[in-house]
């Protein structure tokens, strides 16, 4: 039995040398962010499943930035830099010279191509095997190919030509059938071929686009291929494009999510990465940001107004107009309203985090609660404890950070500042303002404030006149006529 082996590539050759001028940035177009994967990140994540031997990334402008970042995505990624940018075909050519022996089909995609799908390429590669093409390019079929490289058919349909905006006649300018950017070609034709191209054109740079010419003139085998979803091929080279592309792929993010089973009541204000991970019949609340690494579990309801970056929410639990940076959410704990929950916070099954906490590496044990208007920083909290409102973990002494433990079914009275290092035993208390600067013995009561003192009579004396003090006056008799009547009763 013989098993049909999908078509492939030899290697992917990426353009990304180019300035991105119209995106008006310091940072090289193709680093720019769209869900959580730079443009560049998303076109060789799209190749990828394509299991190239050689993927070559043609870096220039800021090309230090551009390695630096090809390093950390897609260490297997050679970077090929063309120092002066020639054009894109001049940027082919430069890739094709770093590997002198390659052979077979090559893949040519624009670094700027953040919404290419891996079946598009698929089908374009395909597309080009069953052709037996020499050179095939992706098109589509665009609303308005304002700015893009048109395809030019004959008569029989087959492709002649694709011609630039900026060179095409009046006729040319109204087809709607354009250039995506995505090339396959026989690598030796592609060498061959980019050696002999001009530069006389309105930008006076080496177009690959005009690759396709004269292999049609020379009688060999060409092939356009239609993309399936025209919004596939969108490049991206200004803010407002960006902006637009960020849509797309965030509509096709949440589409996969609510098909998976997930709630999402709002979509036009859900944004969420592409290497976030949802399970069904978790639901997303409007205004939820789910950003990096973050996964959300089922029955976990996340949002309204909430943005997770690089965390986890395990089943059941509830997240409430919060921010959560690197924080793993236990299940069925709840967290919010107006929580912030800093890296390294670690919540336990069934515990929670109130309104107005500040958590930063700390792990809260199982049923514990934080309540309000805390900060806890650098702790551990066992079982069953309680933190009172205001209460402050006071991990910095100007220097270094401490750590504070504290046992399993605790009480921490509110408003207790726990000067670390400092270690409060199972089952202690302490008392409402203390200062606590030493170990709590398990099951202690700590008091650790002034005592209460009454000076009576000193409103009176030293405001007289004033509201408090006629309040004041007012509550003497009040309190002498009833001790009077007490009295009375008393004799009776
Ligand atoms: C290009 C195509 C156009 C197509 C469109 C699709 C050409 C001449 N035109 O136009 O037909 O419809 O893409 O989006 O190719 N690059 C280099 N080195 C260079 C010049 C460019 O690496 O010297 C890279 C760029 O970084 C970019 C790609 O090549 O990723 C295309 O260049 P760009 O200037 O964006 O071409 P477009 O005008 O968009
Ligand atoms: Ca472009």
């Amino acid at each position: 039995m013989t098993v049909p082996t999908r078509p492939t590539v030899a290697a992917v050759v990426v353009l990304a040398a180019g300035q991105g001028t119209r995106m008006r940035s310091a940072r090289p177009k193709v680093l720019h962010d769209l869900c959580g994967r730079s443009m560049l990140g998303h076109v060789l994540a799209a190749a990828e499943p394509l299991g190239a031997e050689h993927t070559l990334v043609v870096v220039g402008s800021g090309r230090e930035l551009v390695e630096e970042h090809l390093a950390a995505i897609a260490p297997g990624a050679r970077p090929v830099v063309q120092e002066e940018q020639r054009g894109s075909g001049h940027a082919a050519a430069v890739a094709l010279a770093a590997v002198p022996d390659l052979e077979g089909p090559v893949l040519v995609v624009n670094g700027d191509a953040p919404l290419l799908r891996q079946e598009t390429l698929a089908a374009l590669v395909e597309g080009h095997s069953a052709a037996g093409s020499v050179f095939s390019v992706l098109t589509a079929e665009v609303d308005d190919p304002t700015g893009l490289g048109r395809i030019i058919r004959d008569g029989d349909g087959a492709p002649r030509a694709i011609v630039e905006e900026s060179d095409a006649t009046d006729a040319q300018r109204a087809v709607r059938e354009v250039n995506a950017g995505v090339y396959v070609a026989n690598a030796a034709t592609l060498r061959r071929v980019l050696a002999g191209l001009a530069t006389d054109n309105a930008q006076g740079e080496q177009y690959l686009t005009d690759a396709l010419a004269p292999l049609v003139e020379g009688g060999a085998p060409v092939a356009a291929v239609r993309a399936e979803d025209p919004a596939d091929v969108l490049g991206c080279n200004d803010r407002r494009e960006l902006a637009a592309r960020r849509r797309t792929l965030n509509d096709r993010v949440l589409d996969e999510l609510m098909r998976a089973g997930v709630t999402v009541v709002d979509p036009a204000t859900t944004w969420v990465d592409v290497d976030v991970t949802v399970a069904a019949d978790a639901l997303l609340e409007p205004g939820v940001q789910l950003r990096g690494t973050t996964s959300v579990a089922a029955g976990a309801v996340v949002g309204p107004d909430t943005t997770l970056v690089d965390s986890t929410v395990e089943e059941g639990a509830t997240v409430v107009r919060s921010h959560v940076l690197g924080a793993v959410i236990g299940p069925d704990a709840t967290v919010g309203p107006f929580s912030y929950l800093r890296p390294g916070t670690r919540l336990a099954g069934r515990s929670k985090v109130g309104a107005f906490v500040e958590t930063k590496n700390v792990s809260v044990g199982e049923d514990s609660k934080v309540p309000h208007l805390s900060y806890v920083g650098d702790a551990t909290i066992g079982r069953g404890a309680n933190i009172g409102a205001a209460t402050v973990f006071v991990n910095y002494d100007g220097v270094a950070k401490h750590h504070t433990t504290v046992g399993d079914h605790v009480r921490i009275g509110s408003d207790t500042m726990l000067v670390a290092p400092v270690t409060v035993g199972d089952g202690a208390y302490t008392a409402a303002g203390s200062v606590i600067t030493s170990d709590v013995p398990p099951g202690a009561l700590a008091v650790a404030r002034a005592t209460q003192r009454d000076v009576a009579g000193w409103v009176q004396r030293r405001r007289p006149g004033t509201p408090a003090a006629r309040a004041a006056e007012a509550a003497g008799d009040a309190r002498a006529a009833a001790a009077a009547d007490t009295r009375t009763t008393a004799s009776e």
